[in-house]
C-alpha cells in the first residue's frame, strides 16, 4: 500500500498524542509539501489534534445530516453542560460518518449520539449506535422531505453575501 500524508499525520499523532507545530514542520520537509497544505489536511479531518488531549476529547458534528437533526441546539446544549470541566476539550468538527445517528458526535473517538455525549463523560451506560449499514428513518432521504426541513431553519441573512 501507498503511503501517504495521512499516514505520516496518523503516526505523528500516535507519538505525541498530537500533531507539534515542529512535526508539521519537519514533515513539510522531508516529503517537499508546503507547511500550509499540511495544515490543510489536519483541520479537515476531525480526528487529528494539534494541542494535547485532554481526558474526554468530545467531537460535536456541525455538518449538514446534523444540523437538520437540531444538532446546534443540542451542542449548545452539551458545550452548557460540560463547561468548566478541565478534563474536557470539546471541538465542533465536519461529518463524522455517523449521519445516520444524527446529530452525532463523539467521546474519545467512540461515535455517540450527541444526546448521549454527558452521560458517557460521566460514565453512564448508553444504548449502543445501530450498525453504519442498518437504514435510519431519521434522516430525510428525498428532496421534498430535505427541502421542507430546511425551508423551517434560518438561513444566512442576504447582507451577509458578497454581491
Ligand atoms: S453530518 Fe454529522 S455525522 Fe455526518
Amino acid at each position: 500500500m501507498r503511503r501517504t500524508l495521512i499516514h505520516d499525520l496518523d503516526d505523528l499523532q500516535h507519538e505525541h498524542g498530537y500533531l507539534r507545530r515542529e512535526d508539521l514542520e519537519g514533515l513539510a520537509r522531508r516529503s517537499r509539501r508546503p507547511l500550509y497544505e499540511i495544515q490543510g489536511l489536519v483541520s479537515f479531518y476531525p480526528h487529528f489534534r494539534t494541542e494535547p488531549p485532554k481526558p474526554y476529547e468530545v467531537t460535536l458534528c456541525r455538518d449538514m445530516s446534523c444540523w437538520l437533526q437540531d444538532g446546534t441546539a443540542q451542542a449548545e446544549s452539551v458545550e452548557a453542560t460540560l463547561s468548566g470541566r478541565e478534563d474536557v476539550g470539546i471541538r465542533r468538527v465536519s461529518c463524522i460518518g455517523r449521519c445516520d445517528c444524527a446529530p452525532a458526535a463523539s467521546v474519545n473517538e467512540r461515535a455517540c449520539r450527541m444526546q448521549d455525549v454527558v452521560d458517557l463523560v460521566e460514565g453512564r451506560e448508553v444504548p449502543p449506535l445501530p450498525a453504519p449499514d442498518q437504514p435510519s428513518r431519521r434522516i430525510p432521504t428525498t428532496l421534498p422531505q430535505i427541502a421542507t426541513r430546511c425551508s423551517a431553519r434560518r438561513w444566512p441573512a442576504r447582507s451577509r453575501r458578497r454581491r
